[in-house]
């Protein structure tokens, strides 16, 4: 596919979703749904690094840019709001100094934990988040005693190999819970599954901790160069604290933004935030909404207006927005209006996203952010180029935009209105946006 005005290139790099990772070593410890492949970060990296480099990534997610650079020799910084996202990253960036026999020895102690507490029918100490409330229980009575029991042997564990239980726990919960992702978190029974009544929690846990200690061994093995600090996550907003990075020390950026679809990473991840102890009440949950790239279209649509910044001098966007603005004022907040503002939102931090990449590259480097389009209210809103455009008036220019995948399921909110034929025509791609710092 072209984007409309824009020439486009294919064949520069691998399909970037992450799928591909869910049987990637060390990657495929965690999944992520708007995770990228570790390969579209190999190619990036073959592709513009000659020698030991700083990468950034500064919407970091589960870690794939900094965990690919970190195995090619490279230092790796990135940003990311998610706790549990940070958590998973910083713990795969730790992968090379862990001991995997001391890990399976905690692993065969905890399976004989388990046994043993259903042979006595031990009482958990530990007690599920009091401020985590869901429509139907998360879990079935005898699985939450379980996932308790669990609890309490990870806290009987010293770090590194505590964290290790409670990500293992994390990356599987969600898979004996009477909950899944659809791809957002909903419960099994309106998606037409079974809910679960009982469940091998144990096994669940020690197969991802096997899993684990396997993959230490080959991250060890596998990483190259020269004796370096570890990936560096640092859990606070990019748009907010990007001088954290020194100025002009950046080789290269490779990232994936929040899309302008409303993909809820906060709603999504409320199980791991409540069950790990990163988040105790829905402020919690507020304070991340609102460091969140757009801040969602929840938080924007009661707004009477929000206008692009001034420092967003383009025609095409404000009208792209404008129209999407008149669009459907009988839904109320449903409407027009609501969308518009949360787009403006979104492009106003996609400026400060820019300044930020700008601030952290050196002259020369470049930039390389995948970015799914949208349709809001049947309008086609192409943030590649968007992104491009406000990028050229910050001090980047535009090398190209490469479509590697051409088609995406979209968020349930975008695809409805694709769904009901009101895109005028328009498909869900996703392109990688590459800039080059002047
Ligand atoms: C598309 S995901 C990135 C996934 C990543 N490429 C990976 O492979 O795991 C975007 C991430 O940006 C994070 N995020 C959103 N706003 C942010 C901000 N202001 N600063 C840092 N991270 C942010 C979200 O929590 C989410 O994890």
């Amino acid at each position: 596919m072209n984007v409309p005005g824009q020439a486009t290139e294919r064949g520069a790099f691998r399909d970037p979703a992450f799928m591909a990772n869910r049987a990637a070593p060390v990657h495929r410890w965690v999944p992520w749904i708007a995770g990228f492949s570790r390969q579209f970060v190999q190619d990036a990296l073959a592709r513009h690094l000659r020698g030991p480099s700083v990468v950034l990534d500064p919407f970091a997610g589960v870690g794939t840019t900094l965990v690919e650079a970190d195995l090619a020799g490279h230092a790796a910084v990135g940003f990311e709001i998610n706790p549990y996202a940070a958590f998973a990253a910083r713990a795969k960036l730790g992968a090379h100094r862990l001991a995997p026999d001391g890990l399976r020895a905690s692993v065969a102690a905890f399976e004989a934990f388990m046994a043993e507490s259903a042979r006595t029918g031990r009482t958990p100490e530990a007690a599920p988040p009091a401020a985590f409330r869901t429509r139907a229980p998360f879990y079935s009575p005898a699985v939450e005693r379980k996932v308790l029991l669990a609890l309490d042997f990870t806290a009987t564990q010293e770090a590194p190999i505590r964290d290790l239980f409670r990500l293992a726990f994390a990356a599987t919960m969600v898979g004996y819970s009477n909950y899944s992702y659809e791809p957002s978190l909903g419960r099994k029974a309106s998606a037409g599954r079974p809910e679960v009544e009982d469940g091998d929690v144990a096994g669940a846990i020690a197969d991802k901790l096997r899993e684990m200690a396997e993959d230490a061994a080959w991250y060890r093995a596998a990483r190259t160069g020269p004796e370096r600090d570890d990936g560096r996550v640092v859990e606070r907003s990019f748009l907010e604290d990007y001088a954290e990075v020194a100025e002009g020390s950046a080789d290269l950026l490779v990232t994936s933004p929040p899309y302008l679809n409303n993909y809820h990473y906060n709603r999504n991840t409320r199980p791991h935030l409540y069950w790990l102890g990163f988040c105790s009440s829905p402020g919690d949950l507020k304070r991340l909404e609102a460091l969140n790239v757009g801040t969602y279209w929840q938080n924007a649509r009661d707004e009477a207006r929000i206008d692009l910044d001034p420092t967003i001098d383009d025609a095409e966007i404000r009208a792209t927005l404008d129209e999407v603005r008149e669009r459907n004022p009988e839904k109320g907040v449903y409407g027009g209006n609501g969308w518009a503002n949360y787009a403006a939102r979104y492009f106003n931090d996609c400026a400060r996203f820019l300044d930020g990449a700008a601030w952290c590259l050196r002259p020369g480097a470049t930039a390389l952010a995948v970015i799914g389009n949208s349709i809001l209210q049947g309008v086609s809103v192409p943030t590649d180029r968007f992104l491009a455009r406000i990028a050229e008036a910050r001090g980047f220019e535009l090398a190209g935009i490469h479509v590697p995948r051409e088609t995406r399921a979209g968020s349930s909110i975008v695809e409805s209105s694709v769904r009901a034929g009101k895109a005028g025509g328009s498909a869900l791609y996703e392109s990688v946006v590459e800039l080059r710092r002047r």
